[in-house]
C-alpha cells in the first residue's frame, strides 16, 4: 500500500473540511495522513508518494506560509505525484471556477516555478457571523459588488462537493 499526505493552509477551517472529505475518499485505497503546513517536516515528507496541498485565500491571496513551504521543499515534492488546489468565493461563479480562469491559480502559477502534477480550485464558503467585524463589512461589500450573498445571519457554502470527489478519484488512480 501506498502512502499519501494531505497537507492544508486554511484560516476559518473550510480548507481543511475540503481536505478531511478528500481524506475519506483517498483513504480507501491508501495509508493518508492529513497535517496543517504548519506541523510538516522534511523526514515526514519523504515518506510519502503523493502529496496533496490544499490552500484558502484571503484578501487576494494564498498565505506566504503556502510559497515558503514550496521553496524549501521544492526537490522533494518534485520527486512526488503532487497536487493543488485553492478554495476561494471567487470560484463560486462558473467563468471563474477553473484553473484557466480562476485568477487566483493564475497568480499561484505566476509566484512559484513549482508545477503540481495536479492542479484545481474549489468555491468555499462565508460565515458572516464568524468574523471580525472589520473582515464582515469588507466581505459584505465585496459580495454586493460581486452580486453575492448578503444575508449575515446565515453560512453562505458554495462548494461543489461531487467536483471534489472527482478530484479525488482522479488522484486515487495515479500511485
Ligand atoms: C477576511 C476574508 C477575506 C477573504 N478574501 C477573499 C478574496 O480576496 N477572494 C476570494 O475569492 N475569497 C476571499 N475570502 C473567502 C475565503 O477564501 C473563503 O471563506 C474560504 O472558504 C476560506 O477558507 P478557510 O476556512 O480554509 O480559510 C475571504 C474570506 C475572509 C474571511
Amino acid at each position: 500500500m501506498n502512502n499519501s499526505l494531505i497537507i492544508y493552509s486554511s484560516t476559518d477551517g473550510h480548507t481543511k473540511k475540503i481536505c478531511e472529505y478528500i481524506l475519506s475518499i483517498i483513504e480507501q485505497k491508501y495509508n493518508t495522513k492529513l497535517i496543517s503546513i504548519n506541523s510538516v517536516h522534511c523526514e515526514i515528507l519523504e515518506e510519502y508518494d503523493l502529496v496533496i496541498i490544499g490552500a484558502s485565500i484571503r484578501y487576494g491571496k494564498h498565505k506566504p506560509e503556502i510559497y515558503n513551504f514550496i521553496e524549501q521543499h521544492k526537490l522533494l515534492l518534485n520527486s512526488k505525484i503532487t497536487a493543488f488546489f485553492s478554495v476561494n468565493v471567487v470560484a463560486r461563479k462558473k467563468d471563474k471556477n477553473d484553473i484557466n480562469n480562476n485568477p487566483y491559480i493564475q497568480k499561484f502559477l505566476s509566484s512559484t516555478s513549482w508545477r503540481p502534477n495536479y492542479l484545481d480550485v474549489f468555491a468555499g464558503q462565508i460565515v458572516y457571523s464568524k468574523y471580525k467585524l472589520v473582515d464582515k463589512i469588507m466581505i459584505l461589500f465585496i459580495m454586493w459588488l460581486t452580486k453575492g450573498p448578503t444575508d449575515t445571519s446565515m453560512t453562505h457554502e458554495f462548494t461543489d462537493w461531487s467536483k471534489i470527489k472527482n478530484f479525488s478519484n482522479t488522484l486515487i488512480n495515479k500511485i
